[in-house]
């Protein structure tokens, strides 16, 4: 298994691109299920999720091009998915055990066929992760559900139709799935407490392109008018706010200055304002955003995860290792899942000083340096806190378990080493 190494030390100084979503364009491809015309993603992420969605869309009949394109200098893929026919409904354990992201298919696949069958994903490292509200949700719009062996198995008689909806929790994915359900339901729906995350505004964007009726958009409340059939559509998936947030720290706790090109300083409003609060200027320019950290003292500040616009619970672990060499102290509560501090033990065998209280909290006090040590993580932003510990510890630290990184970084050696970074990866 491949392994990452890092020589900490420099500062890192320059220019990197910022790709496509991967958590808008998961949802972005399974709503092409909704048609039977072409639908295509420009600024799509070369990523390892990305490929294992492909697998499980094919065998339910997709049929899917891909294409090299250059988007603003930066080399991206675009990828055309057409699903004249579904062959399937089944989507089967094998590949959705590989991707939780895999229930995407549910919504679509019951508004087009009226019938499901998908495995639970199951949970993993960072929570249960439970799908209730996204099942609950679909039995209200006229859903039969029932597990079986480890899949739901969900059916409906002739039309989903429309019903308000309240969800009890923010649920990204479970809004993500109802919405794609509920463009072709008979009547309308409401649903209150929507999550609005920019990735699902992307994904009601796309959907008012294929033809759906989506009103209140980046609101709580989305308001969807079922339609008869969607068609084909082009959308240019929006720039990954959580790759941006994660080399903003990377700048930030190298002391470093990094302009990011194509990174979106809206969808990063309250990380942006809490990296100013403990020190580092930023400046907004035409194509992004410049974090400078040269010479900054940066103080602990405290910092709670909450639904967005609030600070993103996948920029946690990042944050939290930031903190590890910040001036004075830091605590960190995590609100969205119960156990997202998996990267913390790693950090203390790094040195940093860090105490977890029951599942929710964490307080960091700052230290004068961090150790370079063989580490492993368990989930994807967990691993990129633990490059950034690496990047300012002394000596090599060498990041196991490099798939999770591949998950959801995007050549994350080559655009690290471009701006100076000691960074590469072991084969093995
Ligand atoms: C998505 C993101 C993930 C991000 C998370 C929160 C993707 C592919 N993943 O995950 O990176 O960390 O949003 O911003 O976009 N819950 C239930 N029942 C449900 C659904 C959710 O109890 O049916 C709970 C979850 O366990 C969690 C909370 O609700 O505690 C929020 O989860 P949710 O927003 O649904 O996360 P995901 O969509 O899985």
């Amino acid at each position: 298994m491949d392994k990452i190494k890092v020589i900490g030390g420099k500062k890192l100084e320059g220019k990197i691109y910022i790709s496509g979503a991967k958590n808008a364009a998961l949802p972005l491809m399974t709503a092409a299920l909704l048609t039977d015309e072409p639908v295509t993603l420009t600024n799509m992420p070369i990523l390892s999720d990305i490929n294992s969605l492909c697998v499980l869309l094919e065998q339910h009949g997709s049929k899917i091009e891909v294409k090299d394109e250059i988007l603003d200098n930066h080399e991206t893929k675009t990828y055309t998915f057409t699903t004249k026919k579904i062959k399937t409904t089944k989507a089967p354990y094998e590949i959705v055990r590989k991707m939780r992201a895999s229930y995407y298919v549910l919504g679509p696949l019951l508004a087009r066929e009226g019938k499901v069958e998908l495995s639970l994903p199951g949970g993993c490292a960072i929570g249960a992760r439970p799908m209730d509200l996204h099942l609950s949700a679909l039995e209200k719009m006229g859903a039969k559900i029932e597990i079986k062996k480890g899949y739901v198995h969900a059916k409906v008689r002739k039309r989903l139709k429309g019903a308000h909806i309240i969800f009890p929790k923010v649920t990204v994915g479970g809004t993500c799935n109802l919405l794609m359900a509920a463009t072709l339901a008979k009547g309308t729906t409401k649903i209150e407490n929507a999550a609005k995350e920019p990735e699902v505004n992307d994904l009601a964007n796309l959907l008012i392109s294929m033809g759906a009726k989506i009103y209140g958009i980046g609101t709580s409340i989305l308001t969807i008018e079922g339609v008869d059939k969607l068609h084909g559509a082009n959308h240019k998936v929006v720039p990954d706010r959580i790759e941006a947030g994660s080399y903003a720290m990377a700048a930030a706790i190298t002391r470093g200055k990094i302009e990011l090109i194509n990174a979106c300083p809206r969808d990063l409003a309250t990380p942006i304002s809490l990296l100013r609060d403990i020190g580092v200027k930023i400046e907004e320019t035409k194509r992004g955003f410049i974090i400078d950290a040269n010479k900054c003292k940066i103080i602990g500040k405290d910092v709670m995860t909450e639904p967005f616009p609030g600070f993103p619970t996948d920029l946690q672990a990042q944050f939290t290792a930031l903190m590890t060499t910040a001036d004075g102290a830091s605590l960190i509560t995590e609100t969205i899942f119960e156990n997202r501090f998996m990267h913390v033990p790693e950090l203390l065998r790094m040195g940093a000083d860090i105490n977890i209280h029951g599942h929710g909290s964490a307080i960091v006090r700052g230290v004068k340096k961090l150790s370079g040590a063989e580490v492993m993580a368990t989930d994807l932003r967990a691993s990129f806190a633990l490059i950034l510990a690496g990047l300012v510890a002394d000596g090599t630290t060498i990041v196991n378990r490099v798939y999770h990184l591949d998950r959801g970084y995007e050549k994350l050696e080559e655009k690290l080493a471009a701006v100076g970074a000691n960074i590469k990866r072991i084969k093995e």
